[in-house]
């Protein structure tokens, strides 16, 4: 019998991979290509759509020739991606009236500001468990219908789509046949109701975004449709599989039952929390977002953004110049002897959750004539330990649930001294992934249990491998010393307006 596989697509704000994943859950074979970041203006960052659907395609075709696997052999497609990131296109032409405005531009902040200084912040957390903010989707388009011309009148018109990047390659794979989204990424835009679960006609209303535009929001696992043609060879691949990345990295680890939490550090870092099948508002800035809907039933998920983690390792590499390799941090953070005394803020960007602060920009205390390089690296390290803290406390006291364990997936989780540093200051155990990838691994299982290529959950669960679990090895004294100590570092850096 000849061997399937599931074709899992991984767009992400850098890069696009295509990665093919055996009946055991195995990566058999992994394309990448980066993705030109465009800023016009500061704050602001831009994809360029088409840029996107060229590099998925070949990403698609050089996974296929690499690993010598035919198009028929692809069970399923699944998709997961940059979330919130928005695109607006020509429904017929095919083609984008805009760039695509990426989750991380600040370009319509004052979009999001006039909302909030007109009073619909608590309307809209409640209906979309969001905060108001230039992150999600609904400033992002209406930005475009404002700055393209005629964009307004052809939406109302019917002749525009709107999409984020899950629902633009679905569209594009089945040559504009299919336009749909997920509950994932539907809950991301601010335009979701994530309790009736419907676009929210009060919300389009305020911003006067016109119904035609959105897609169909559809479960996370079921077939959407078929490719066609491109390098398929004529085979029409089933597209069955659909999820944001952070939600597919959970559906990856497994973390199916409420308190399961994993934490992925990418860039940034994204710790996110089952909560079952009520969505939980936070009292202190966490979102509230569908991890998954699947067979008729939705799970809801905490989530807090981290903005800056794995960036700062590359701050310390290309803007420091104090590391030749990211992962040489590890070793340099073991030879450090200090008494971790020094506090690194890495504010870049201003702060995420739970603090949502635009304004304060990066500090360091505590240095001292003797502070090496090593130490200055180490402290560095510690910070995303001590920004995930932030989250995952914030996260027990919203939820009322006790976290037994953490599971962490992502580029520096690969670092040893950071996991352990994780493990003592939480003062809980950390599950690292066999397979890092597991955003990606997350939207194959997705694709997977659509098409009937893994039967149902428990099928998925036997084909999962665990890493590498860290204990604390951390007095509580120490660990909670350390802690405060962090907090006056980020209450300091919030003093110093200049
Ligand atoms: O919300 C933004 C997030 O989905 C981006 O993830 O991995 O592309 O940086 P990533």
């Amino acid at each position: 019998m000849t061997e399937k596989y599931i074709l899992s697509i991984d767009e992400g704000t850098t890069s696009t991979r295509a990665i093919i994943f055996d009946h055991h859950g195995q990566k058999v074979v992994d394309a990448q290509r980066e993705i030109k970041q465009i800023f016009q203006n500061p704050g602001w960052v831009e994809h360029d759509a088409n840029e996107i659907w060229e590099a998925v395609l070949s990403t698609i075709a050089d996974a296929l020739i690499k690993s010598r696997i035919r198009p028929s052999q692809i069970s399923g497609i699944g998709i997961t991606n940059q979330r919130e990131t928005t695109v607006i296109w020509d429904k017929k032409t095919g083609l984008p009236i805009y760039n695509a405005i990426v989750w991380q531009s600040r370009q319509t902040a004052d979009i999001a500001n006039e909302l909030i200084l007109a009073g619909y912040q608590q309307e809209i957390h409640q209906k979309t468990g969001l905060i108001v903010d230039a992150y999600f989707s609904a400033t992002k388009i209406r930005w475009i219908l404002d700055h393209v011309p005629n964009a307004q009148q052809r939406a109302e018109n019917g002749e525009l789509l709107f999409g984020t990047i899950d629902t633009w390659l679905v569209w594009k794979l089945t040559g504009g046949d299919v336009h749909v989204t997920d509950y994932s990424n539907a809950s991301r835009t601010m335009l979701f109701n994530i309790h009736d679960l419907k676009w929210d006609t009060d919300i389009l209303k305020l911003l006067n975004i016109p119904r035609a535009l959105l897609p169909t929001v559809k479960s996370n696992s079921e077939i959407y449709g078929q490719t066609k043609d491109y390098h398929f060879y004529g085979s029409s691949v089933p597209i069955s599989g659909m999820a944001g990345d952070q939600q597919a990295a959970l559906f990856g680890q497994m973390a199916f039952e409420p308190g399961m939490i994993k934490n992925t550090y990418g860039t940034g870092a994204f710790v996110v929390m089952n909560t079952g099948k009520k969505p939980q508002l936070s009292d202190h800035n966490l979102l509230t977002t569908i991890a998954y809907g699947i067979n008729n039933q939705i799970y809801y998920a905490l989530e807090g953004s981290i903005f800056v983690a794995g960036s700062a390792i590359q701050w310390l590499r290309d803007g420091m110049q104090l590391l030749k390799n990211s992962g040489d941090s590890e070793q340099a953070a073991n030879a450090s002897t200090d008494r971790n005394e020094i506090y690194v803020v890495p504010a870049f960007t201003g702060l995420g959750a739970p603090y949502w602060d635009s304004v304060t920009r990066g500090a360091v205390f505590g240095i001292t004539r003797g502070t090496t390089k090593n130490d200055f690296i180490k402290a560095t390290l510690q910070a995303l330990a001590y920004q995930t803290r932030d989250v995952v406390d914030t996260m027990k006291h919203d939820a009322g649930i006790k976290i037994p364990m953490l599971k962490v997936d992502g580029g520096a989780s690969r670092n040893n001294y950071l996991m352990q540093f994780q493990a003592d200051i939480l003062g809980i155990e950390i599950d690292r992934a066999a397979d890092l990838e597991t955003t990606a691994l997350g939207a194959a299982f997705l694709a997977g249990l659509g098409v009937g290529f893994w039967k149902d959950i428990e099928d998925i669960k036997k084909v999962y491998q665990t890493g590498q679990v860290f204990l604390p090895d951390m007095n509580e004294e120490e660990r909670q010393n350390l802690y405060s100590g962090w907090q006056d570092a980020v209450k300091a850096a919030q003093l110093f307006r200049h």
